[in-house]
């Protein structure tokens, strides 16, 4: 059953009640690195007065989408794309790669990007962000020796390690390379300035996408959007369906990103919890927590193994973490947490303390 089979992306709860042996609400769910205030009350009601709309197509080219995630970010309407989530636009960027000769891809990495440059047939060139001893690498220092010429995917901050660059390393390689593509998909729980965006007017080759998934805790809506040049943005319009984006997605993320209050709710949150909790889990035994700017925190445990610290959680406390064994250069050492509110996350580390501490 591909419901119960081991998860490759966060969130399976068929998978993790049927190991912990109680109904998948009653899981504790830290794998699934999502805002756990969202989604906002205003996004439910404009999906519920969308409603009487769904006989209808949504109407072509998303101006009113467009214009509005255009006034979020400051840039001019004809340079976003909305797509079907991130994941529908990293389809389209890993078409623009398979024209390079190379691309350069950061391991480990978000699982979809092999799917998106395969499916194309683009040539991948693998670099380690963790060494052998398990210590991380910059981003800058992977990239000093990239030939002119070749493109690069990358994740900002990075998905799992929690890294963070500064786009001021930018420009030198948007010199150099043929395409940038730039995942800033948990960008919004950053600081606005660390974000490539700015960028993209001055640099024809640089893209960046967005998802509405993580931050405003809409999975299921499935909307992303690119932030780019018009000729390229236009191009990748040409290769898709024409209506990649739904009526009520399309109103989920008008509302999404001028509901000002839900934002700054969840900064608030962020800027609480998510230290307070890379201190706790700094403080379990035999547990190594990578320094993160994200909403999740990757853990390295070699006694007991990440697999057993899972079942032992799952089957003990009804908690689910993430496991990295989809992440080919990671495996049973290491494991993911994502940030929830401060009792979820006095719960989780109460556990950890009880299973790693053994
Ligand atoms: C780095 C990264 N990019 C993109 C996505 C997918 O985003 P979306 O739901 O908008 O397709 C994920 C989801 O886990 C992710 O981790």
């Amino acid at each position: 059953l591909a419901s119960s089979s081991r998860p490759i992306h966060g969130g399976n709860l068929d998978w993790a009640a049927n190991i912990a042996g109680c109904p998948a609400h009653q899981i504790l769910d830290f794998s699934a690195s999502i805002n756990p205030l969202g989604p906002s009350l205003r996004v439910i009601s404009a999906i519920q007065q969308q409603l009487s709309t769904i006989n209808q197509y949504p109407t072509p080219g998303y101006a009113p989408l467009c214009q509005a995630l255009a006034e979020f970010h400051q840039v001019p309407s004809n340079w976003v794309l909305p797509g079907n989530g991130a994941a529908e636009l990293l389809t389209w960027a890993g078409r623009a790669l398979a024209e390079m000769p190379a691309t350069v891809l950061p391991v480990p990495a978000f699982n979809d990007y092999e799917r998106a440059l395969a499916a194309s047939g683009a040539v991948v060139n693998r670099r380690s962000l963790i060494d052998v001893a398990g210590h991380l690498i910059s981003l800058p220092d992977l990239l000093t020796d990239v030939p002119s010429g070749w493109g690069l995917l990358c994740n900002n901050p990075h998905n799992p390690t929690g890294q963070l660059f500064d786009p001021a390393i930018l420009p030198d390689l948007l010199d150099r390379l043929a395409l940038v593509v730039v995942d800033e998909s948990f960008m919004d729980f950053v600081r606005p300035e660390c974000s490539a965006i700015p960028l993209v007017e001055h640099y024809p080759n640089l893209l960046v996408i967005r998802s509405l998934t993580k931050f405003y805790s809409l999975p299921g809506l499935r909307l992303g959007y690119a932030i780019g040049h018009p000729d390229r943005l236009q191009q990748w319009q040409s290769w898709r369906d024409p209506w990649a984006v739904n009526s009520l997605a399309v109103a989920a993320a008008i509302a999404a990103v001028t509901d000002r209050e839900f934002i700054a709710a969840t900064h608030r949150w962020y800027a609480a919890s998510q230290p307070l909790l890379h201190g706790g889990l700094s403080q379990i035994p035999n547990l190594y927590v990578y320094p993160s700017s994200a909403n999740f925190f990757l853990l390295r445990s070699s006694t007991p193994s990440f697999t057993t610290i899972q079942h032992q959680l799952l089957q003990e406390h009804q908690i689910f973490i993430r496991d990295c064994l989809s992440f080919p250069e990671l495996g049973v050492n290491y494991g993911r947490v994502a940030v929830k509110r401060p009792p979820e996350n006095q719960r989780l580390l109460a556990a950890l303390q009880l299973v790693c501490g053994l």
